[in-house]
């Protein structure tokens, strides 16, 4: 059906389906890369477009809804080929941060200000609540929409040379954000490259065999191959920390996770967009299973990995003084059982990126925060030489650690490898969070105990972090835990325990702080009860034992002036 409509003040119209979704259409069939797509469910807003000047997340659009009607883009928002004021304010004042998010938020800033020229913070942050950002924590979009409506001043020029420490700069890469013309995974896929599903486990913990997958391609049109642990050149086996890896690309005979990866289907870009996957033939047999790291260390638990008795896959330990002494010295002492969930990253950019093969060499381009990394695993998964191994990052749209870990590059690479296309693959949401890693879940035991002057005399902390199926990081959280779990606080007498526990869940990998975060909560929570016992301040009570210079940390370490 032909639909037509105006698209940043010019004519417009294309042959298109017209249930297809405006975000997809702009994207896919116009070129209008600037227009992000982070979940594909109106919650996120980083399609925010508008329709006839009124905002609309563009992927709850159907094509055929527009027809005639007036879109903009961040692409209409450049006014002559000069950048907006809103874009200036954007890029001085540092509020793109990732930039996924930008084009969402700058799209619904302008209808903000186009309605309302000099709106108050409360107003900004109600009209821009519909658009998510990760990065930023709001404050800086906040105060670069209030800023247009003042005369500060819009550019931030670059300081004389060696002048520069302390001032103000403009990120390199801040045009291209706030523009939309910066590359993420998903733009920079080639339109000939043929497309990857992933099959994935729907149960925790389960045996599987294939049926008659030949019978299944020659029954889909535009289907090309299906891939699994066979098609593997080389090892199927990768993880971050080489001494610990354990992670299959595709599972061998049993799925250790739900959302644990099993075959991969390629195919042209709309057979792949289409297929239902209900009818790929496979058989799922359910084992028993174990989600929590209390149940996984019971006797009779299902174990994950044979190497890993009890389903440890590791122990930190660090000491320091004598606990004993510690306590007995104490007059006040205090004691906690804490636990803390499974975190999402919830980067607003799901993971996407293509491979394409250059005779014995291997191209991978996306979204990563360790093409190092990648290149060394990759090249033992395709079983090639490193530098015949090249990876190029694209924008990364939020990462915060999950990103340190290979997630699509394989998928993509076996497509191109073996059928010499270039090969591509852009996450759903789901299958985002479904199959990646998050924030360790932890169950922390922590006591606390202090002299009547408030002077801590000892810390006693034991925690458990679920690791998931696979090591990830698992050991340097249960490593690193230990080291900081006395906060920035001098610790006379201290004994930190930790553990990392494979379950049947997603691996836990690294986010801002490898397990930190959750031991602070424990210890701050501690440290508020225990101050409150004493009748001293929480501030003056934190004061009173922050490191000083000369002291020395749990594990020696001397800070001097
Ligand atoms: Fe907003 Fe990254 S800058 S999500």
């Amino acid at each position: 059906m032909t639909i037509s409509f105006f698209l940043n003040g010019k004519e417009s119209s294309i042959e298109v389906r017209p249930g297809a979704r405006v975000s997809d259409v702009l994207r896919n069939d116009l070129g209008m890369l600037g227009t992000k797509i982070g979940c594909d469910a109106g919650d996120c807003g980083a399609c925010t477009v508008l329709i006839d000047d009124e905002m609309a997340c563009s992927c709850l659009i159907a094509i055929g809804q527009i027809e005639g009607c007036s879109i903009t883009t961040v692409e209409g928002l450049a006014e002559k080929d000069e950048m907006s004021e809103l874009q200036e304010k954007f890029l001085n004042g540092g509020a793109a941060q990732c930039g996924i998010c930008t084009p969402g938020m700058l799209v619904a800033a302008h209808a903000l200000l186009a309605s309302k020229p000099n709106p108050n913070r409360e107003e900004v942050e109600e009209w821009l609540s519909g658009v998510l950002c990760r990065c930023t924590g709001y404050s800086k979009i906040i105060d670069a929409v209030i800023d247009v409506s003042s005369t500060k001043t819009a550019r931030v020029e670059a300081p004389p040379i060696g002048k520069s420490v302390g001032t103000a700069l403009n990120r390199l890469d801040g045009n291209l954000k706030v523009t939309g013309t910066d590359k993420f995974g998903a733009d920079v896929i080639p339109t000939d490259a043929v497309f990857v599903r992933v099959i994935r486990s729907p149960h925790h913990h389960a045996q599987f065999k294939f049926g008659d997958v030949e019978a299944f391609l020659a029954a889909h049109p535009g289907l090309l191959a299906v891939f699994d642990a066979n098609d593997i050149p080389g090892d199927n086996c990768h993880g971050v920390i080489p001494e610990f890896a354990d992670q299959p690309v595709f599972a061998e005979k049993k799925v250790r996770y739900r959302g644990e990866a099993v075959a991969a289907i390629v195919g042209e870009r709309e057979a792949i967009h289409t297929l239902d996957l209900r009818g790929f033939p496979v058989v799922w047999k359910p084992l028993q299973y174990a989600i929590k790291a209390s149940d996984s260390l019971k006797p009779g638990s299902p174990q994950l990995h044979e190497m890993r008795d009890r389903n440890v896959l590791t122990e930190g330990y660090v000491q320091s003084g004598d606990i004993e002494v510690g306590f007995a010295e104490a007059e006040y002492v205090v004691e906690g059982v804490f636990s803390t969930p499974f975190i999402e990253h919830g980067y607003i950019e799901p993971e996407a990126g293509y491979a394409i093969r250059q005779g014995h060499r291997l191209e991978i381009y996306g979204c990563t925060q360790a093409p190092m990394m990648d290149r060394e695993a990759m090249a033992a998964i395709m079983g090639i030489d490193e530098h015949d191994v090249r990876i190029i990052p694209s924008a990364c749209g939020g990462g915060f650690g999950s990103k340190l870990d290979l997630s699509f590059q394989p998928f993509v690479a076996l497509a191109a490898w073996h059928l010499n296309r270039p090969a591509a693959i852009i996450y759903s949401r789901t299958e985002s969070m479904q199959s990646t890693t998050k924030r360790h879940p932890a169950d922390i035991s922590l006591r606390l105990g202090c002299k009547k002057n408030g002077r801590v005399t000892a810390v006693d902390f034991s925690g458990v972090f679920n690791t998931g199926a696979y090591a990830s990081w698992g050991p340097t959280v249960a490593n690193r835990v230990p080291v900081h779990a006395s906060g920035p606080y001098f610790t006379p007498h201290f004994r930190a325990r930790s553990k990392a526990v494979m379950t049947n869940c997603a691996p836990a990998g690294a986010f801002r702080g490898f397990g930190v975060p959750q031991s602070m909560v424990a210890l701050e929570c501690m440290y508020d009860e225990i101050a409150e016992k004493a009748g001293i301040d929480r501030l003056d009570f934190r004061l009173t034992n922050a490191l000083s210079n000369g002291q020395a940390t749990v594990t020696g370490q001397v800070f001097e002036k």
